[in-house]
């Protein structure tokens, strides 16, 4: 959610940020914009709309050079996307520049205050309230030194701040000065030869150089050229540990694809493949992890495990509970990350949170992480991002290994989160009651997903052809019971996402004690129906809705000899065990999405409103 940039170096700065820009819009890409200090004063270029059609063509208008600056994408919190709106924002004296992700909750008490002391402000945003203050507390630091006087000046403006921040700041008086800071919001300190940054999102940088600082909350960086310097708010001194960032940049690329969705949802056989790698133990038939820092005998006193997450990693969660409860016998409870840590949900003894995030910074998921720990109760995670928030913050957890996401339609991630909640649902059973015939036979149907993929894959211009006969209607349903309950939700999540058609993932059993009134035949099903053991049941709720005359596209499982005279369309999936269908179920829905959204005219990669990591609450 926003995306921020900054370079401090020998180079030009306004390429490197434009390029910083280019790989976080996946971020936000309402608005964007560059602050570079250009002959001893500050110049600033922003601008609404997608950043080649906005800050790009500006920038060939009116160009900027300097070897120091920062740069901002933008999805909107405080003020609808605009020109003033957009980051960079300045002070009152207009030396200061800043760049900012997250919210200040107090800035309406801020500004009032501000305003009577003479300031006046051009936009509606929060981040203006936080330039000013800063350029405050600057001015009234006259007497300090250099950076130094930037620095205080940032964090005695911040200790005025309620609410989260991940920012960067220069001022025209220091040309070899950058400040960020954080809370709640992710920034990273890149470090080069003769040249530094600072970054929300390792993507941006991992193409200059591949040492990194992730700063925790309360820090507060200084950033020249050859050096930093880390303080924390909170604390007497700043943990500060430099990590390897391990991606390609061409991770990050979308190479030969039209979209990274597209590029995401054919990485999916290897992005299973580096889910399970390593990790099935044959000999002992089950799943082995290297970080969830708890031993066996703890793993074996857990009697309850809530999940938390939100969108589409809470869809992976749902598939959790029925892995972990059917494989381990363990209860499992799954809660919207936000609805978890604000109604102040009773844990008991024994429980352990699990959180389950893509990108590892989502404020919500954050939230109940935390509300969880400061009761006490033990945190595992799986992430994507190494080195993210949430996969820093957790007691233990496990990494997908998906590789760099972009689309902001989640994909990749998705069917790896599915993957690792099969291995540890093993792993769990293991200890408990499983059998090592059933933990073979689910492992060995683990081993067979990533070919099984690529078959489904192969499938696309069917799948293509069938978007195109479905692209015009204006609802869907998506039906399924049992593990495939929760990819019917998923493929109804995709569809509107990206497509904006209107989609309802329910549950095939609980329509017909209402939604079934919705049905006609502009209405298109798409029906979940695999060779599982709710195969009958969901076949009588399948001619419900036929005897309705709606339409049905059904997902089916291949050797199903009655399914293609119940419905009009048919997708057909490999066979595998039943608690391995919803990660085969899932890859239609995404190629189904897809080409609807593609045919609609729709921008895939960033479709409206949304943001890949939503950092704030
Ligand atoms: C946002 C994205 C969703 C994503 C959700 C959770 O809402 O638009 O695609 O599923 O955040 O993200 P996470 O990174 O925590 O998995």
């Amino acid at each position: 959610m926003c995306g921020i940039i900054g370079y401090v170096g020998r180079k030009d700065a306004c390429p490197i940020l434009v390029e910083g820009l280019r790989r976080l819009q996946y971020r936000g890409y309402d608005s964007a914009g560059i602050a570079v200090l250009d002959g001893g004063k500050l110049e600033v270029r922003k601008k609404k709309g997608k950043l080649d059609e906005g800050l790009v063509a500006l920038l060939r208008a009116q160009p900027v050079a300097g070897p120091l600056g920062i740069g901002h994408t933008r999805w909107a919190t405080h003020g609808p996307p605009s020109d003033e709106n957009s980051h960079p924002h300045l002070d009152q004296s207009g030396k200061i520049a800043i760049v900012h992700n997250g919210v200040i909750e107090n800035c309406d008490r801020l500004k009032r205050a501000l305003a009577a002391e003479g300031h006046v402000f051009v936009s509606a945003t929060d981040t203006e309230v936080l330039a000013h203050l800063i350029g405050k507390h600057y001015e009234a630091k006259a007497a300090s030194p250099g950076a130094e006087r930037l620095t205080q000046a940032v964090c005695d403006a911040l200790r005025e701040v309620i609410g989260t921040y991940g920012i960067a700041v220069i001022c025209s008086d220091l040309p070899d000065v950058m400040v960020g800071a954080r809370r709640g919001s992710p920034l990273i300190i890149g470090i080069g030869e003769g040249e530094n940054f600072l970054t929300s999102d390792a993507n941006a940088i991992v193409a200059h150089t591949r040492q990194a600082v992730f700063l925790n909350d309360y820090d507060v960086a200084t950033v020249t050229r050859e050096r930093f310097d880390v303080q924390n708010l909170g604390a007497d001194t700043a943990q500060v540990q430099i990590s390897r960032l391990e991606f390609e940049a061409q991770d990050a690329e979308r190479g030969a694809y039209p979209h990274f969705m597209l590029k995401e949802i054919f990485e999916q056989p290897r992005a299973v493949e580096n889910a399970l790698r390593g990790r099935i133990d044959a000999e002992g038939a089950t799943a082995r992890f290297g970080g969830l820092n708890m031993s066996a005998g703890e793993l074996r006193d857990v009697e309850r495990i809530v999940i938390a997450a939100t969108g589409t990693s809470w869809h992976a969660a749902l598939v959790g509970e029925y892995l972990i409860e059917e494989l381990a016998h363990l209860p499992v409870e799954v809660e919207f990350a936000h609805e978890f840590y604000n109604r102040n949900a009773p844990l008991q003894r024994d429980t352990v949170l699990l959180v389950i995030s893509q990108s590892g910074e989502t404020a919500d998921t954050l939230g109940a992480l935390r509300e969880a720990k400061r009761r006490g109760h033990r945190v595992l995670s799986i992430c994507n991002v190494v080195g993210s928030t949430v996969a820093r913050e957790a007691d233990g957890g496990i990494y997908m290994h998906a590789g760099p996401e972009i689309g902001v339609a989640s994909t990749k991630a998705f069917t790896s989160m599915l993957v690792i909640l099969s291995l540890l649902a093993v792993h769990l059973g293991r200890m408990r009651m499983l059998s090592v015939h059933r933990a073979l036979e689910i492992l060995r149907g683990l081993e067979a997903i990533p070919k099984q993929i690529e078959s489904l894959l192969a499938q696309t211009a069917a799948i293509k052809k069938l978007a195109l006969k479905y692209a015009q209607a204006r609802d869907f349903f998506f039906l399924s019971r049992g593990y495939t309950y929760p990819i019917a939700l998923e493929g109804a999540l995709k569809l509107k996402e990206i497509s904006y058609i209107h989609a309802e993932g329910y549950s095939a059993a609980e329509m017909k004690h209402g939604p079934i009134a919705l049905i006609d035949p502009a209405t298109p099903t798409v029906f979940l129906v695999p060779k599982d053991s709710m195969y009958e049941k969901t076949m009588a709720n399948l001619a419900m809705i036929r005897a309705r005359k709606g339409p049905i596209i059904a997902v089916a499982t291949e050797g199903d000899t009655d399914i293609a005279s119940a419905c009009d369309d048919v997708i057909y999936l490999p066979a595998t065990q039943e608690p391995l269908y919803p990660i085969l179920a899932t890859i239609p829905l995404q190629l189904f999405a897809y080409e609807i959204a593609v045919a609609r005219g729709c921008d895939v990669d960033k479709p409206r409103n949304l943001a890949k990591s939503v950092t704030v609450e």
